[in-house]
């Protein structure tokens, strides 16, 4: 039995600038899985129309989105980055999957329930489409792990869905061809054209909580620019935010169990923990007992030395918006030599005339 060579495939939306969060959780991921595989890592500008059409900057989000991946050091040459609208397989192929997805399962999207709010109505078609057009993004390169985060579990679980009613309903199909593989999905032997694919999620990655509150996730969409830490800040701004960030005022405990409780304390823990690749026990081990007088400035040491380089990096790439379009539109024709080769298998499973 053969198996779908290994391919990682992940993308972000260009939408609100990036914060510590993304990175942690996973930019950094990214970097980290380019050793041994081969990665594609995707803008995609398509999803970003789907909760709102029009974008003041749209060009300035696609390419500040591929400068931190660059500044972050993922290899545009050895791996594909690229924006999704230069691949168009990526719509292609997202409308025949949605004529495989069933309306009850994109019923049961918790994403699409929270973004569509209240007036489910005025929703975009797009905005309840999404997670096919995710699929898509995945499939079209018949790629078998996806770095993402816990929000997206319900979307990769979809995605293997719509993956598994074409592979059957084409079978019989799809045999002929040559193309398809047999793995077992579960006990049951399948003749798949497209894998079963794997989340990534777990790993180093920690829940990065709002500086101003503990019991929230770090966002874009937080009015106060002091939750969070953004990849453009300078190591002005983000020494002020550490030192300005919200905690109790007791000592840090010597044990992971003493931060019970205490969400903001957790928080700064987690992210030194993060960003020095050790464990909260570690950080513990050497500041429990501490004051936030003494633990603040270290953590202002620490994040301006992992983020000041990015970021340094970032603006520079920033001003010169002719190479960061050049990376897109390397990677893009690559992609799309790819892209090309599913489609024309695809368009031929399926039977249209060429
Ligand atoms: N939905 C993802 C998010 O909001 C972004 C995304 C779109 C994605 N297509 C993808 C992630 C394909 C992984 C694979 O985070």
């Amino acid at each position: 039995m053969s198996e779908f060579k290994p391919l990682v495939f992940s993308g972000v939306q260009p939408t609100g600038n990036l914060h510590l969060g993304n990175y942690l959780g996973a930019i950094r991921k990214f970097v980290a899985l380019q050793e041994k595989n081969d990665c594609m890592y995707c803008v995609v500008d398509l999803h970003a129309l789907t909760a709102q059409l029009v974008h003041e900057d749209m060009i300035g989000q696609i390419r500040s989105i591929t400068a931190a991946f660059l500044a972050a050091g993922i290899d545009p040459k050895q791996h594909i980055v690229f924006n999704q609208s230069q691949v168009p397989q990526h719509a292609e192929l997202a409308w025949i999957f949605n004529c495989v997805a069933r309306i009850g399962w994109m019923n049961r999207m918790t994403q699409f329930k929270d973004k569509a709010g209240k007036d489910r109505e005025q929703a975009s078609l797009g905005l309840y489409a999404y997670p096919s057009l995710m699929a898509a993004d995945i499939l079209v390169y018949r790629a078998t792990h996806v770095p993402v985060g816990e929000d997206q579990k319900q979307h990769l679980e979809l995605t293997r869905d719509i993956a598994m009613k074409f592979n059957m309903d084409f079978m019989e199909k799809i045999r002929p061809t040559g193309l398809g593989i047999d793995i077992t999905v579960g006990d049951e032997p399948v003749h798949a054209y497209f894998p079963m694919v794997e989340p990534l999620i777990d790993g180093p990655a920690p829940r990065v909580m709002s500086l101003k509150d503990g019991s929230k996730k770090m966002s874009k969409s937080d009015p106060s620019d002091l939750s969070r830490i953004n990849l453009m800040d300078d190591s002005d701004a983000i020494s002020k935010k550490i030192r300005k960030a919200k905690t109790d005022p007791d000592a840090l405990p010597s044990e992971v169990d003493g931060l019970k409780g205490r969400p903001e304390a957790d928080n700064l823990v987690g992210i030194f923990a993060a960003l020095a690749d050790k464990t909260k026990a570690d950080v513990l081990a050497e500041f429990g007992g501490q004051q936030f007088s003494v633990f603040k400035p270290a953590l202002v040491d620490l994040a301006v030395e992992v983020l000041a380089p990015i970021n340094a990096e970032m603006r520079r790439l920033m001003d010169d918006p002719g190479h960061i379009d050049a990376v897109l539109r390397d990677g893009g024709e690559r992609a799309r030599a790819r892209a090309e080769k599913t489609m024309t298998e695809v368009r031929d499973i399926i039977g249209f005339v060429r």
